[in-house]
């Protein structure tokens, strides 16, 4: 297979088989993190490897219960680290302050996700099944704390690994053309920006199972994997607040406008609780 059907086939995996991956194999995936690019070359970057049961619970509920952090075998939690560059500018009596420095700040987040980018495809190629845990930028104080996080240090990022169990089939993307632009920005006519969802997720229709398996297979998944009846209640919460289309679907049950910008206080805090000055 080639690097293009390679990553046409990807998909996030959530659902993982018990089997340990090799040392030999993980080692392999921290060494094209570790080999990424990176803003002026500065790595900074951490990476905690997690295995252990009870460090996987943990940070499933730190994902706010994901059932599966805590079943795949290896997680990965991608930090944005000033605090090694720190002590080096020091030792070397010179003066980093990334902590400071939005620009510093930004290119560290896109270094980061650069490494587990990478380390998706070499998965992918050893075939393991990967999924990103975006929701661990929720609990940043309480992942510091447990997983013994240092100041100037963010835990931003989770990557679960393993051998897949299933693998998702029908994820809906929009068309390439969507997306593309020839030299200068084109702004969509509103039809065009109407079609361009319409195609990608269909209609809400009748059959709801189908519906969520194209548009919320986390909650399949999540059914699948716990004993809660988390299906039954994305579909009551649909119910009541009376969902007609896609859009409505994913800004007022999935990520409700107003608690993703009330999530801004939370975020904000914890961020400046490491010793970040960048607000
Ligand atoms: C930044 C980021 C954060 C994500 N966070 C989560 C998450 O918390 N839980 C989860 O199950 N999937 C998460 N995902 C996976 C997406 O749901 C997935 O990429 C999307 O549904 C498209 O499916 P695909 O990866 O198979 O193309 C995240 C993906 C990205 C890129």
């Amino acid at each position: 297979m080639d690097t293009y059907e390679l990553m046409m086939k990807r998909r996030s995996v959530r659902a993982f088989h018990d089997r340990e991956v090799p040392e030999s194999v993980i080692e392999k995936l921290m060494d094209v993190a570790n080999n990424a690019p990176s803003g002026g070359n500065i790595q900074p970057l951490s990476i905690i490897v997690v295995r252990n049961p009870e460090s996987r619970n943990k940070l499933s509920e730190l994902a706010g219960g994901q059932p599966w952090v805590k079943n795949a075998p290896l997680s990965m939690i991608f930090c944005l680290d000033f605090y090694r560059v720190k002590k080096w500018a020091e030792l070397c009596q010179t003066d980093f302050r990334g902590e400071q420095a939005l620009n510093h700040f930004l290119i560290a987040y896109a270094d980061l996700m650069a490494a587990a980018q990478n380390v998706v495809i070499l998965a992918e190629s050893l075939g393991l099944g990967s999924v990103y845990i975006g929701s661990i930028q929720h609990e940043i104080d309480e992942t510091r704390k447990y997983f013994q996080i240092p100041e100037y240090v963010l835990p931003l990022m989770v990557l679960c690994l393993g051998y897949p169990k299933s693998i998702p089939q029908h994820i809906p993307k929009l068309k390439r053309e969507t997306i593309t632009h020839h030299e200068k920005y084109q702004p969509l006519e509103k039809e065009a920006i109407q079609k361009a969802f319409d195609d990608k997720y269909g209609k809400i229709d009748e059959d709801m199972e189908k519906y969520l398996e194209r548009a919320f297979v986390e909650a399949l998944e999540a059914e699948k994997q716990e004993t809660t009846r988390f299906l039954d209640r994305v579909k009551k919460e649909m119910k009541r607040l009376d969902i007609q289309n896609n859009a409505q679907f994913l800004f007022k049950v999935r990520y409700p406008t107003k608690v993703m910008v009330r999530m801004n206080h939370r975020i904000k805090e914890s961020i400046q609780n490491a010793g970040f000055k960048i607000f």
